[in-house]
């Protein structure tokens, strides 16, 4: 059965994405409940992450449905063995998302809506790709010529690029993390991005926003995706998404021209816009339009807003 739909899956959502100039692309999400499974393809590999199981569900025959379906996966998507990565998905807490898993150091490269981006399947928890948010890249691919941009929590630096190659005359990048920005300093280069134009910096953003703005740091586009939650010791106190972003929002709203535009998405499940933001500023949600063909069935992976200052 799981090989049936993963057949009929890579007919349909595979084709539109070899049509759409999308290398990489969700599969599979959990479309069978008894097979919990992520199925992401990245260009021949395949990154498989399995949802924890809920309680009620027995551990051993878990184990058993998991081996049964790595063992038909490959042979149905058209990969070898090897290039079939399997990693448990659990709720995670704090940095543990963001440390690394093994040290394969096997980065390749793939290819989104004409930008170059380096991934790694075996490393960390996440891929250096965050798939939901393609559309969200593209928009800002399509809207950033002649634009100044800023990325916060910039992770990999993958809007970035798109930015750059949409045009974008300046950018700057954000994030904690060294080997994060060393990645996004890789993803711009992979794609002719002029370093001392498309500027990537370490910081903590909450100490960097909760600075005054100086007149070099105006963006016509800024994209803000903030983990859910974050307490690193290199940051100045705690991330909590759900209580912090009316803060957040307003901070980098200061960052930006009157007629510019702030992006703001989170992936946690359980968020509520504060409704005061409505009132300071022209706010949409835009969710609907950031959720591409093969994330339709996982429609609350993310939300996402634009925001504007009210004229
Ligand atoms: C883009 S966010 C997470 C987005 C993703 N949608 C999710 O929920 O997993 C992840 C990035 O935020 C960075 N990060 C976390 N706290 C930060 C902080 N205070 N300042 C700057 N970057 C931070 C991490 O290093 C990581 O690269």
């Amino acid at each position: 059965m799981l090989r049936n739909r993963l057949k009929k899956n890579m007919k349909t959502v595979g084709q539109w994405a070899r049509k759409q100039g999308i290398g990489c692309y969700r599969l599979y999400d959990a479309d069978m409940p008894e097979f919990a499974l992520a199925i992401d393809v990245y260009e021949g590999r395949v990154h498989v992450q399995e949802y924890a199981a809920p309680k009620s569900v027995d551990e051993r025959s878990a184990r058993e449905r998991l081996a049964e379906a790595l063992a038909v996966i490959p042979d149905a998507i058209g990969v070898e063995r090897e290039d079939m990565v399997c990693k448990q998905r659990q709720r995670q807490t704090g940095t543990s998302q963001y440390e690394k898993q093994a040290a394969s150091g096997e980065f390749f490269n793939v290819h989104e809506h004409g930008c170059v981006l380096k991934v790694n399947l075996k490393d960390y928890l996440d891929t250096g790709l965050f798939l939901d948010h393609r559309p969200v890249r593209n928009w800002i691919q399509q809207n950033a010529a002649g634009k100044r941009f800023l990325n916060l929590f910039c992770y990999t630096g993958a809007a970035t690029v798109h930015a750059a190659v949409g045009g974008a005359t300046r950018s700057l990048s954000l994030d904690m993390s060294k080997t994060y920005v060393n990645w996004a300093q890789e993803n711009l280069a992979l794609n002719g991005a002029d370093a001392s134009h498309h500027r990537v910096e370490q910081a903590d953003c909450l100490a960097w926003l909760a600075g005054k703005p100086t007149s070099d740091q105006r963006f016509d586009l800024i994209f803000m995706d903030p983990p859910t939650f974050s307490n690193s010791a290199r940051m100045a106190g705690v991330l909590d998404i759900q209580k912090d972003h009316g803060r957040l929002i307003r901070q980098a709203m200061q960052r930006l021209t009157s007629e510019g535009l702030l992006i703001f998405s989170t992936n946690f499940r359980r968020f509520k816009l504060d409704e005061s933001l409505e009132e300071e500023f022209a706010i949409e949600e835009v969710t609907r339009d950031t959720l591409d063909r093969d994330f339709q069935r996982n429609a609350r992976i993310h939300r996402c807003w634009q925001v504007r200052t009210r004229i």
